[in-house]
């Protein structure tokens, strides 16, 4: 569950800027604090530039949940999931997204920008924000992941 006097940080490349503007425009007006990472248009940028700060920086506990956006979700999910205690979940639909947190402890959600409808989009960052881990069984799991096979 996010804790709203904790600030929210967004990254995204240009696939997702719309996307993340809609978001964060909607989450000020919910009384969120966010960080945005950028990228700040639709210019063309390479999506690993913004989510390795943002990534990096969940790594190292300054955030316990972060928002990344690119055209597909795929690159930036990618990129996110490089660095130690993130687990970044790319989701598309409501059911999705609880589960990502439910069953997994996700702490990044990634989202396909140019594949969403923003509204749709901007509920999936509520339920994100919402949903807490169930632990038990799935905590076991979630731990098993990192048990890289020699
Ligand atoms: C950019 O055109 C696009 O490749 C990027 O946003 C993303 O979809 C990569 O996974």
């Amino acid at each position: 569950m996010f804790d709203k006097s904790r600030t929210l940080p967004l990254a995204c490349d240009h696939g997702g800027f719309d996307m993340k503007e809609f978001i964060m425009k909607r989450l000020l007006e919910d009384g969120y604090k966010v960080k945005d990472f950028g990228t700040f248009s639709n210019k063309s940028v390479d999506y690993p530039d913004f989510v390795h700060p943002l990534a990096k920086a969940v790594s190292e506990d300054e955030y316990n949940i972060g928002i990344i956006i690119c055209g597909s979700g795929n690159g930036a999910q990618m990129t996110a999931n490089k660095y130690d205690n993130v687990r970044a979940a790319l989701c598309w639909n409501e059911e999705l997204t609880t589960l990502a947190r439910q069953h997994n402890n996700a702490n990044i959600l990634s989202l396909p920008g140019r594949f969403l409808d923003f509204k749709k989009a901007f509920k999936m960052v509520k339920i994100f924000l919402n949903t807490g881990f169930e632990g038990g069984r799935h905590t076991r799991r979630v731990d098993k992941i990192n048990e890289i096979l020699e």
